[in-house]
């Protein structure tokens, strides 16, 4: 077998099955081609991409101008590891800390390790400049996270599927509830070892659970008043995903002239990935300001692939696609009517028992027990009828396409789920 030999979709799941491990149980469609919204299977049938790689293929699948800037890239240099400067990361960092509005950003690959970073960050500031005493710092973090899957990750998570057999657990988190202000501030008052507070403004894995409307400023209030530091996870809800380049963007200093948000929070600690290349390579960041980040010294932290000269490349070219082709409006104003369109839905077929989301973040929630399997088989006929979307959690579908979507496309794509959902 050679990298060019073309197999059916049977024959890629049957390889899939058989050398690969189980830890995934993807929708039996075989994806052999991208672009824009769109994707083609191995057999060549055309579908509405509605998931966008969880959010990492916000400026649509091989965008030209990231492609071209990933491949000029890859024929120049492609990695020096950080034991050598190269000429492309501090251009990539200026770019991003003006653009996001922090004094210096930590670049790794993964969504994961950018979390990992930003927990060591907070404890290493926790002792060094907050003055808690060695191995007593702890992160507070919400019921119902979804931040990754390393061991310290998962130690604070309470799916059991994503937890069991892997303990033994790290300590030093204490978990809330979300989007409850009054068990933050219970936390926060309970001990004075809090380093940090760790949240996603939207609970995408959760199942696109958009909290109060003024629940991340109060926390943010909260966080400042006892000295905390307020980390946001934005690797889901980032890069213009839900209607603004930030969920929590607004105060802070960020200069995207197309956000059209309103001010929220600015977080001390802002944690990126996915779209952040446009789901083109793995690039992840996180983004303090100099009080925070220079207690990170040499040797303290790395990763031979964090900021690379490709990472760096097809980083800006991705945030240059995301203000150019001014996709927070876009999906501010398409998430409008995807959730207007479904929710008069709603009234008229019993299956929709509910709608949510923001911008392009969205989701619905089946009516039907929680471990029926009818989310799923609504994501089978939406395949058959040519769009792609996955239930997260049970029994809620999760519709997150890319950016780039026009407003046509949308009420296509609106149709074939509506269509689909009133077959059931
Ligand atoms: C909010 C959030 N944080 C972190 C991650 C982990 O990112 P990765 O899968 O790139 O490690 C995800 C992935 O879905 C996420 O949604």
């Amino acid at each position: 077998m050679t990298v060019l030999e073309k197999l059916t979709s049977q024959e890629a799941i049957e390889l899939e099955n058989k050398y690969g491990a189980h830890n995934y149980h993807p929708l039996p469609v075989v994806l052999s081609r991208g672009e824009g919204v769109y994707v083609w299977d191995a057999e060549g049938k055309k579908y509405y991409d509605f998931l966008s790689a969880y959010s990492a293929v916000n400026q649509g699948h091989c965008h030209p101008k990231i492609v071209d800037a990933m491949v000029r890239q890859a024929k120049t240099l492609t990695l020096t590891s950080r034991a050598f400067h190269n000429d492309m990361l501090g251009k990539y960092e200026k770019y991003a800390t003006q653009l996001f509005g922090f004094d210096k950003l930590l670049p790794m690959n993964t969504g994961a390790e950018a979390v990992e970073t930003a927990l060591k960050l907070a404890r290493k500031w926790a002792y060094e400049v907050k003055g808690i005493d060695e191995n007593k710092a702890e992160i507070i973090v919400c019921e119902n996270n979804f931040h990754g899957r390393t061991t310290t990750i998962i130690s604070f998570s309470n799916d059991p599927v994503a937890r069991k057999n892997f303990g033994p657990y790290t300590k030093g988190f204490l978990k809330i509830e979300y989007n409850n202000i009054r068990a933050l501030q219970k936390a926060l008052e309970g001990s004075k070892n809090i380093a940090a507070f760790l949240v996603e403004p939207i609970q995408g894995e959760a199942g696109v659970f958009v909290p109060s409307e003024g629940y991340l400023a109060a926390a943010k209030e909260l966080c400042v008043k006892h000295n905390v530091l307020f980390i946001a996870d934005e690797v889901q809800t980032g890069i213009a995903r839900t209607g603004r380049l930030l969920a929590t963007c607004g105060n802070c200093s960020c200069v995207d002239k197309n956000c059209s948000g309103t001010p929220e929070v600015k977080a001390d600690i802002l944690i990126l990935g996915k779209a952040l290349s446009g789901g083109a390579y793995p690039v992840s960041a996180v983004l303090a300001n100099n009080s925070i980040m220079n207690v990170i010294k040499p040797g303290n932290h790395g990763s031979t692939f964090g900021g690379n000269p490709i990472a760096a490349a097809v980083a800006i070219a991705a945030l240059e696609v995301v203000a150019t082709e001014k996709l927070a409006i876009n999906a501010a104003e398409l998430g409008i009517i995807f959730r207007n369109e479904l929710t008069e839905f709603s009234k008229e077929n019993n299956l929709v028992k509910s709608v949510r989301g923001k911008g392009l973040l969205n989701a619905i929630l089946i009516n039907d027990s929680e471990d029926s399997a009818t989310a799923w088989d609504i994501c089978i006929k939406l395949r058959d009828n040519g769009l792609l979307a996955k239930p997260t959690h049970g029994n809620i579908i999760r519709f997150a396409p890319p950016l780039v979507m026009t407003k046509e496309q949308l009420m296509d794509c609106i149709s074939i789920i509506k269509k689909t959902i009133a077959e059931f």
